[in-house]
């Protein structure tokens, strides 16, 4: 396994494999893995002859009173997962050299960013289809994989993958949980005892609206949403940011789910922020 660590190196090696006709996968990730990642390393491997994980924490993304400096950090244990897992190539690149001070492009969704963790996180998508959209042309893969866990994320990469004509395939990555049901997440160790016995109940209150729209046939979102926030709030360190139901492409709000829809929810337990979603109303 090699670690590239500048992009200009990065660059270079992914220029030379293509060159000799290897397809080449990439997996975007913060660091700090878990199965979750994991599970996407897998189906880059399957897709493709060598496997990237990026590894960068994005400062970009984060805004100016998130948790950028205290974001899990552990390189170590990072590279024997990957090690483990047969990745090919680490990119482990610096802010310093990934960004130039006086940077001044970025790419920008300008429809579906506007809504959900994009209206709660200003700039927050920027960030992300800045950095995806420098990776990929520093990665050059053929196929990249991104989780559900991130629905609006995903969305929004397959958009800018569409709209500016990338030559990558975007995979989806089914959401890989816990035992109890909570979605897996580098976010997870912030989570006091006690917080991450509540923590469970994002997928458990989406699990019951599921079961009303399928087995109770009840399509109004309002009371939907009702039934998922009732559920959350038997969390006593549970707080409401949002809980959504919107049309699975265009992220727009619907009253009654007639289409495929994704429900959405972030919630804080105590002062972490957890985000889950499903989709309900047909293979979306
Ligand atoms: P990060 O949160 O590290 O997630 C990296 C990838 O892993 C994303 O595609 C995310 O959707 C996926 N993922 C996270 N938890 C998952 C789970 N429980 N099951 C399946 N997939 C999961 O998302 C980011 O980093 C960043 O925004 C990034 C795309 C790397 C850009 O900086």
């Amino acid at each position: 396994m090699k670690i590239l660590r500048t992009p200009r190196e990065m660059q270079q090696h992914a220029q030379a494999l293509r060159a000799g006709g290897r397809r080449i996968g990439l997996v975007p990730t913060m660091g700090y893995l878990h199965e979750g990642h994991l599970s996407l390393i897998r189906l880059a491997r399957k897709a493709s002859d060598v496997v990237v994980v990026s590894i960068f924490v994005n400062p970009t993304q984060f805004g100016p009173s998130e948790d950028l400096d205290k974001y899990p950090r552990d390189f170590a244990r990072d590279e024997r997962m990957c090690e483990q897992e047969g990745v090919d190539i680490i990119f482990y690149p610096e802010a310093g050299d990934m960004y130039a001070p006086d940077a001044s492009v970025c790419v920008v969704e300008e429809n579906l960013s506007k809504v959900l963790c994009g209206a709660a996180r200003p700039g927050h998508f920027r960030g992300v289809c800045t950095v995806v959209a420098k990776l990929f042309n520093l990665v050059l893969p053929d196929i990249a994989v991104f989780g559900e866990k991130d629905g609006q994320q995903l969305r929004i990469i397959e958009r800018m993958v569409r709209d500016l004509n990338f030559p990558v395939r975007i995979i989806r990555g089914p959401t890989i949980r816990e035992s109890d049901g909570l979605a897996m997440s580098s976010r997870n160790a912030y989570l006091a005892h006690e917080e991450r016995r509540q923590a469970c109940l994002l997928k458990r209150s989406l699990d019951k609206a599921e079961l009303m729209y399928r087995e109770l046939d009840i399509r109004e979102s309002a009371r939907l949403k009702e039934s998922i926030k009732k559920a959350i709030l038997h969390g006593p360190d549970a707080r409401i940011d949002y809980i959504e139901i919107v049309d699975d492409k265009t992220l727009a709000s619907v009253e009654v789910v007639d289409r495929p829809c994704m429900i959405a929810l972030a919630v804080f337990i105590g002062k972490t922020r957890l985000i889950d979603n499903a989709v309900i109303g047909g293979e979306a």
